[in-house]
């Protein structure tokens, strides 16, 4: 048969040669033919696979503003590990705005050079040396909140010098874009990075402007639901309030992100501290922390490496949690259920007093019976408490100070562990 003396007669060499060629072949045209899709392709993408429970980690701007420099975030690095705060799942090290100061000819955004002499890449690269991931900041507009080149009229050649850098999260702000669509330029800088070929988390910050709890899944792992944090009581309250509206739009790979975390900057108490992380936690928001992790207080530690509490944010079935009971007097009571069929409850304290709180198990969605309960800030079983349904006086009460919080794990009888 001439085909099979044909097939006798190739070498191995030939055979890989004729392989290479039909690959080239292949790959050409269809890498050009298939450009113009690249919408289509983008959308097939398995982008919630970034984010399946909220993102954790540090962010310069609460703390440093734009005093950033690779002296600090080496020195954060090591103290994310030293301090346990990566065992504790804090893992993205994002550089906010500032880092940045022109575009060379040829388009590339450049870092400063004073600030960062040994260039991003070096600086990524000794990030994940430490098993930490690396991020950065930019906006959508020409110029960021801080007057630095901004991404408009870059998003392609941003997203692959990002990705060539080995950026893993890329926060993109929206100052100076007032007359832009928003769902469209983050739907494009998002196809610009996956053009670029690196998963890289998007974390959108237009503050709620557009509404992005309506559009933003799909497009980027977080959005921005609020104006800017302050390190202030008053503060976390207006943002819990205009958050907690948006339970409907968090899921495993979109979360509402209701900024950055103030615990340790100095301007609350720490039960205000207390209550401002429980409340971030119950609600499934990105932690990012924003202190100076390089000197933390007891205190402050105890907040931030809560891991009961941190298992509430990153609780897989990713709920955020919601008020299910409003009194009047200032006492509120949470509700976020989690994967394993227990419940998070928090009991929080807006008035200047202390106040007994209450809940019964029918308003956490809890069989009638006895229920295992531990407090997550004590770090103890509490009694197993009974409510039947029955007697108004078997209601699991508990007291919390002002401005405070009493946070449990509530497991019904049959699920206790
Ligand atoms: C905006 C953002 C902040 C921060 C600053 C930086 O205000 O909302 O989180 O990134 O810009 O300039």
């Amino acid at each position: 048969m001439p085909n099979a003396m044909i097939l006798k007669r190739t070498s191995a060499f030939a055979i890989a040669l004729v392989l290479a060629l039909a690959v080239l072949a292949a790959c050409g045209p269809e890498k050009t033919a298939k450009e113009p899709a690249a919408p289509a392709a983008a959308a097939a993408a398995p982008a919630e696979l970034l984010a399946p429970v909220p993102p954790m980690g540090f962010n310069t701007w609460n703390k440093f503003g734009c005093n950033v420099d690779e002296k600090l975030i080496r020195e954060t690095a090591d103290a994310m590990v030293e301090t346990g705060m990566l065992d504790a799942g804090y893992k993205y090290l994002v550089i906010d705005d500032c880092w940045q100061v022109d575009r060379d000819p040829s388009g590339r955004i450049i870092a400063d050079p004073q600030r960062f002499p040994g260039g991003m890449k070096a600086l990524a690269d000794y990030v994940h040396s430490k098993g930490l991931k690396f991020g950065l900041y930019s906006d959508i507009g020409p110029k960021t909140c801080a007057g630095r080149p901004g991404a408009a009229g870059h998003f392609e050649i941003d997203a692959a010098t990002y990705a060539e850098w080995g950026i893993d999260y890329i926060k993109v702000d929206w100052c100076n874009c007032d007359d832009l669509n928003a769902p469209e330029e983050y739907a494009r800088f998002r196809d610009a990075l996956r053009k670029a070929g690196r998963p890289i988390v998007l974390s959108l910050c237009e503050w709620g402007r557009n509404d992005p709890w309506k559009w933003a899944k799909g497009v980027g792992q977080l959005w921005r639901t609020t104006s800017d944090i302050g390190d202030e009581w008053q503060s976390v309250v207006w943002i819990v309030g205009a958050n907690s509206r948006l339970a409907d739009a968090a899921g495993p790979g979109g979360w509402n992100d209701p900024d950055m975390l103030e615990v340790g900057n100095g301007g609350m108490t720490f039960d205000e501290y207390k209550t401002h992380f429980s409340l971030w936690a119950v609600m499934a928001a990105p932690l990012m922390a924003g202190n100076d992790l390089r000197g933390m207080s007891e205190e402050t530690k105890s907040i931030l490496l809560n891991k009961e509490v941190i298992a509430i944010d990153q609780d897989p079935l990713g709920v955020q949690g919601r008020v299910v009971i409003e009194r009047g007097y200032g006492g509120q009571v949470w509700m976020k259920p989690l994967a394993d069929g227990s419940k998070a409850v928090a009991f929080v304290n807006y008035s200047g007093r202390e106040l007994a709180q209450y809940v019964r198990w029918s308003q956490i969605g809890l069989p009638p019976g006895p229920a295992r309960i531990r407090d997550l800030w004590a770090h103890a079983d509490m009694v197993t408490h009974t409510d039947t349904g029955k007697r108004y006086d078997e209601r699991f009460e508990v007291k919390v100070p002002s401005h405070g919080v009493v946070l449990v794990r509530i497991w019904p009888d049959g699920l206790a562990k």
